[in-house]
């Protein structure tokens, strides 16, 4: 694929298409977790062939068995609708996976180091700490209008994001377990963190008097595949962006109480640490594959899961304005905070990084949320669907130019992975 190409799809942020539709085979969904029942589990629910992510109403967990309200059916009906910017679920090709962490054939698996990390998974800091109280539900009843509503999309798609990464995760625990046990170990305990983060925030749906029907999104959600070189850097990027997300919200609440309007963000900063670990892990199984770091294509790789993921998060974060706004932060200036502190973190493991500190970046970013607005302004309007593709067409194109326009500003050479010194060891 030619760069331009590229930048082009990435402007679409669409499914590559190979798997998508498809279902990881023998997907293990129940998840207990006995040392806090209060996170919640996940089970298995009936489906139905909505292209929508399902919504169910759930009567609160305090009001009893009696009738469900009134309202239970218009909120059962309620749905995220599936968008190019959604948070997206990932396979990948678990038989190259296999390979890359047979220790017999790569000898660049540092297991010292793997048994290390392992023992801090093992260690589980978080192990207590997702416990909820009732100031949740008191919360969650005094928020009304516009930001009741902003609030559940923030927690759904929050949710969405966690259980995807449950689910990758659980995976490759899974499928890992004989070639390499202890990095299947650590996926199997990062795929714990992140039921434990989806658990807590379906939990906090539940005081809106709803739930994300997990089950149901295992199944009927489209899925992005990813080689398992582009696995590592775009998870590496999403947990990293994570870490600076939720640090970020932690540390502005903590300075500005009078915006804590829902007990969940005091919890980010514990939360956030598991975020960083599973960063950590990814940055370690990057060293091991030094294939992947050392070369011109992955340099221009790096920069491209760089400027996708920044591009997909200040488009989506623009669009929802008023949650950022509701607690008090400005969403620009978070948003520009989040990818600086990100790319700087980033430029330790990645062979080249955006220049995301020159105001061009910026700039760019800015004009493309205008583009991306019109776009939206041209789906909801009120013209038939050849008209909209038609004018669709000039905005996308002057999307895509944005993008390519920002891939090839002057990159940061970064990364501290020696070519040199793997050279040798390449051949395999
Ligand atoms: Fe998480
Ligand atoms: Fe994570």
């Amino acid at each position: 694929m030619t760069m331009a190409a590229a930048a082009a799809d990435m402007a679409l942020v669409k499914p590559i298409s190979k798997f998508a539709g498809a279902t990881p085979r023998r997907m293990s969904l129940i998840y207990n977790d006995n040392n806090n029942n209060k996170s919640g589990s996940f089970s298995r629910r009936s489906s139905s062939s909505r292209s929508m992510i399902r919504m169910m109403s759930t009567s609160a967990p305090t009001s009893g068995s009696g009738a469900p309200p009134r309202q239970s059916k218009k909120a059962s009906k309620q749905g995220i609708k599936e968008t190019l910017l959604t948070p997206r679920f990932y396979t990948t090709d678990f038989d190259e996976m296999e390979t890359l962490f047979n220790t017999e054939i790569n000898k660049n698996l540092n297991q010292a180091e793997f048994e290390a990390l392992l023992q801090e998974f093992k260690t589980d800091y978080n192990q207590t700490h997702f416990v909820r109280n009732k100031d949740f539900k008191e919360a969650a009843d005094k928020m009304q209008g516009p930001l009741r509503q902003i609030f559940v999309e923030f927690l759904e798609r929050s949710c969405t994001a966690e259980f995807s990464g449950f689910l990758l995760y659980k995976e490759l625990g899974r499928r890992l377990k004989k070639t390499n046990p202890v990095v299947a170990e650590i996926f199997s305990l990062m795929s714990r963190d992140e039921a434990r983060h989806a658990g807590f925030l379906n939990k906090g749906l539940s005081d809106f008097n709803l739930a994300l029907d997990l089950g149901f999104l295992t199944k009927a959600r489209k899925y992005t595949f990813f080689k398992p070189k582009f696995i590592f850097y775009a998870t590496y990027l999403s947990e990293k962006i994570g870490y600076w997300r939720y640090i970020t919200i932690y540390r502005h609440l903590k300075a500005n109480p009078e915006y804590q309007c829902y007990p969940i963000f005091k919890y980010f900063e514990n939360w956030c640490q598991d975020e960083n670990r599973h960063g950590d892990f990814f940055s370690a199984l990057m060293k091991a594959q030094p294939q992947f770091l050392n070369d011109w294509k992955a340099k221009l790789w790096a920069r491209f899961f760089c400027l996708s993921v920044y591009v997909t998060m200040y488009l989506n974060d623009c669009q929802r304005t008023a949650f950022y706004e509701g607690i008090g932060l400005n969403t620009k200036e978070f948003d520009m905070h989040v990818i600086i502190e990100t790319n700087r973190t980033t430029a330790r493991i990645f062979p080249a990084v955006l220049d995301v500190e020159n105001p061009e970046f910026k700039m760019r970013l800015d004009r493309m949320v205008e583009i991306n607005q019109k776009l939206i302004a041209v789906g909801e309007s009120e013209d038939i669907s050849l008209v909209k593709n038609l004018k669709r067409i000039p905005l996308i194109a002057a999307l895509a130019s944005e993008l390519l326009a920002t891939y090839l500003m002057k990159p940061i050479e970064s990364g501290s992975v020696d070519i040199a010194e793997f050279e040798p060891q390449l051949v395999y």
